[in-house]
C-alpha cells in the first residue's frame, strides 16, 4: 500500500524516540482550531483571504499584544509585532535582512542545532559563547567581543533548547549594555517564555532591551500548534521596518493572514488561556517523571538540573562517553536521543544527550530511561 507522510516525523514501530522536540499528538488542540475557524469564517469577511497587511493582520496584533502584556507583566504595543511563519521563518528572515555570507554571528554553546542550519543556510561564521548555571556566560562573551565584530547573537535565554538553562536577570540587563556598548543586534529566541512550570522565569529579553538592540522571536508552536507556522517578532518599530518594507513582504504582502486570523479568535475566546494552563500542567508532570525516572535509573555520573519549563533535560555523561557512538546501540534498545554534539559549534560536546518530556506520556519516558539505564550499564 502506498504510504504517504503527512508529519515531519516518522518513529518506526515500537521506538522510542526521545530526541523528537515536539508536543504529542494528543496536546494538538484540533478542537479548538475547529471552533476558531467555525467562529472567524462564519463573520461574513473576507479580508483574511486578501494579501494581508505587511506588519501582519492588525486586530490579531492587537489580540496578541494584550495576550502577551498579560503574560510577560510588562505592556506590549502591538507596533512592537510583527506577524511571522513561525520563530524558524523570522530567524531565517532576520539572517536575509542583516547578514552577508562570512559575517560572524555568536550563538551558545550549546545552541537550538536548528538554528545552526539556518546560519550555515546564509554561509556565517558561527562563534560559541559558553553557558554556565545562570546561561550565557557574560565573561566569555566580552572576551569574544575583543576578538569579533558579530552581527547578531542569537540566544535561548529562557528553558534553553538544549540545556534547559535560563538566564539571570542581572545578566540580561548586562548583555543589553555590552550590544549598545559594541553596536550588536541581540536575536533572543523566547519561544519557551510562557511555558513555565511552577514559578516564573525573569522578564523576557526584550523587556531590558532600551535604545532598540533586541528583537524577540515568538511562536504558536510551542503554545497552540507548529502546524500553524505562525510566530511574532517583537521589537521598536525602526527595527520593524526593515522586515515590514523588506521585498518578501511588498511582494506577497504580510504572513500567513488566514491563520492569524483564525488564530485571532483563539486568543479573543479564551481558549489560548487554558489551552496554555492545560500544557503546562501534563509538562510539569512529565518534566518530574523523567526527572525521577533519571534520577532512580540512571547511574550516580550522569548529571542534569532539573527543568521547570521548556521541553528539555539535558544529561551530562562522563568524559569518555560519546553519546553519537552509543546511538546504534540505542537504536537496537528501540529508543533514540539527540547526542549533544549535534547542539556544538564546533563539534564538541559529545558527552551530552537531550531528552524531550514534551511528546512522550509518562510511562513511554519511564520506559525511555530505563532502556537507556540498560545501555549504559554492562
Ligand atoms: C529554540 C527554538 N526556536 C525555534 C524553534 C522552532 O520554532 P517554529 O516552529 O516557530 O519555527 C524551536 C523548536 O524546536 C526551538 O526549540
Amino acid at each position: 500500500m502506498l504510504s504517504i507522510q503527512t508529519t515531519q516525523l516518522n518513529i518506526p514501530t515500537g521506538m522510542i524516540d526521545l530526541g523528537i522536540g515536539q508536543p504529542s499528538p494528543s496536546l494538538l488542540p484540533l478542537d479548538i482550531l475547529r471552533q476558531a475557524a467555525d467562529h472567524r469564517l462564519s463573520q461574513a469577511d473576507p479580508s483574511l483571504l486578501a494579501y494581508g497587511a505587511e506588519p501582519g493582520d492588525g486586530y490579531f496584533r492587537l489580540a496578541l499584544a494584550e495576550f502577551l502584556s498579560r503574560h510577560y507583566g510588562a505592556a506590549v504595543s502591538a507596533d512592537h509585532l510583527f506577524v511571522t511563519a513561525g520563530a524558524s521563518q523570522g530567524l531565517d528572515l532576520v539572517c536575509t535582512l542583516y547578514t552577508q555570507p562570512g559575517d560572524t554571528v555568536f550563538v551558545e554553546e550549546p545552541s537550538y542545532f536548528l538554528a545552526l542550519r539556518i546560519f550555515a543556510d546564509h554561509h556565517l561564521k558561527v562563534v560559541g559563547i559558553p553557558m554556565d548555571g545562570d546561561g550565557l556566560s557574560i565573561e566569555a562573551l566580552e572576551a569574544k567581543l575583543v576578538e569579533h565584530r558579530p552581527v547578531f547573537l542569537y540566544t535561548v535565554p529562557v528553558f534553553h533548547n538544549p540545556s534547559g538553562l535560563t538566564l539571570s536577570a542581572a545578566r540580561r540587563n548586562r548583555l543589553v549594555e555590552l550590544s549598545e556598548q559594541y553596536d550588536f543586534l541581540i536575536v533572543a529566541d523566547e519561544v519557551y517564555q510562557l511555558l513555565t512550570h511552577n514559578s516564573a522565569p525573569p522578564p523576557p529579553l526584550i523587556s531590558f532591551d532600551r535604545l532598540g538592540t533586541v528583537l524577540s522571536l515568538g511562536s504558536f508552536s510551542k503554545i497552540l500548534a507548529p502546524g500553524l507556522r505562525l510566530g511574532w517578532l517583537q521589537g521598536r518599530p525602526a527595527l520593524l521596518d526593515r522586515f515590514i518594507n523588506s521585498g518578501l513582504l511588498d511582494s506577497g504582502g504580510g504572513l500567513n493572514p488566514f491563520t492569524s486570523a483564525i488564530v485571532r479568535s483563539v486568543i479573543e475566546s479564551g481558549w489560548q488561556e487554558k489551552h496554555l494552563n492545560q500544557l503546562n500542567r501534563v509538562y510539569q508532570q512529565r518534566a518530574a517523571a523523567l526527572s525521577s525516572a533519571a534520577r532512580r535509573l540512571l547511574p550516580e555520573n550522569v548529571s542534569f538540573v532539573e527543568p521547570y519549563g521548556g521541553f528539555f533535560l539535558w544529561l551530562q555523561f562522563p568524559e569518555a562517553v560519546d553519546v553519537e557512538r552509543l546511538l546504534p546501540d540505542l537504536r537496537q534498545r528501540n529508543l533514540n536521543v539527540q547526542p549533544g554534539v549535534k547542539f556544538s559549534s564546533r563539534n564538541g560536546l559529545r558527552n551530552y544527550a537531550r531528552l524531550c518530556f514534551a511528546y512522550y506520556d509518562i510511562e513511554d519516558l519511564e520506559e525511555g530511561v530505563a532502556r537507556l539505564a540498560g545501555a549504559l550499564t554492562p
